[in-house]
């Protein structure tokens, strides 16, 4: 089973979303010994963003595609071939300013992609990807979701939105919200994300 990894942390392995991602994978491969893991980092200058051919290609134009598929449209191909490959997705991800980090967007902006993706259709895009499980870890300096909500989530539910697009459903989402909030907190919020994993995929919980 390959597992595509995307992540999106400027933080890197430090980071806690990359953590909470071990978690999710170490759960995985207790299911599939033989799963590995595709990595793919986007964040900071991992990924560039969108060029001027491509925004012409998809933008609606009727401007012709580089037929030589150079800049974005080398690198948007580049990233769904990895995306269609995979049998499973995690998405490792900060909250930044209330919705997903730049570097994640960037890679959302080359793998959602009109007539190879999705396609436009009277009803409204229509995706074309076959749908596979996708676990997405986010992380949090405050919390968005819960009682003690102080600040809305544009993360979640767009996230959801745009990867439906493409033909992603099967979205589950794990988080440790409130890393910001001290060390209590942040340890309260790991052991949750622990329980959360364990009863999703069954597993034996840590004291
Ligand atoms: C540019 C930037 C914007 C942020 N915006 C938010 C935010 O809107 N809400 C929030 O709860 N935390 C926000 N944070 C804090 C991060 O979400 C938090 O530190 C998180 O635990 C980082 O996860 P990571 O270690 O995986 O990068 C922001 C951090 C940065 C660097």
């Amino acid at each position: 089973m390959k597992i595509l990894r995307v992540l999106c942390s400027p933080r890197g392995p430090r980071s806690e979303s990359y953590r909470l991602s071990e978690s999710i994978v170490e759960a995985l491969r207790r299911r599939h010994p033989d799963a590995h893991v595709v990595e793919r980092p986007v964040a900071q200058t991992a990924i560039s963003h969108v060029d001027e051919g491509y925004a012409d290609a998809v933008g609606g134009y009727g401007l012709p595609a580089d037929p030589s598929m150079t800049g974005s449209l080398a690198a948007s191909e580049q990233l769904i071939q990895e995306l269609e490959s995979a049998d499973c997705v995690i998405i490792a991800t900060p909250m930044h300013n209330y919705t997903v980090p730049s570097g994640l967007k960037a890679w959302l902006d080359h793998i959602v992609r009109i007539d190879r993706t999705f396609a436009s259709a009277p009803e409204g895009k229509v995706g074309t990807l076959r749908d596979r499980p996708v676990y997405v870890a986010v992380s949090s300096g405050g919390r968005y979701s819960g009682e003690r909500v102080r600040q809305p989530d544009f993360l979640t539910p767009y996230l959801s939105a745009i990867l439906n697009t493409v033909g992603l459903v099967d979205i589950r989402y794990f988080s440790v919200q409130g890393t910001g909030l001290g060390p209590a907190a942040l340890a309260q919020a790991r052991q949750k994300a622990g329980r959360d994993l364990a009863a999703f995929f069954v597993l034996p919980v840590a004291n």
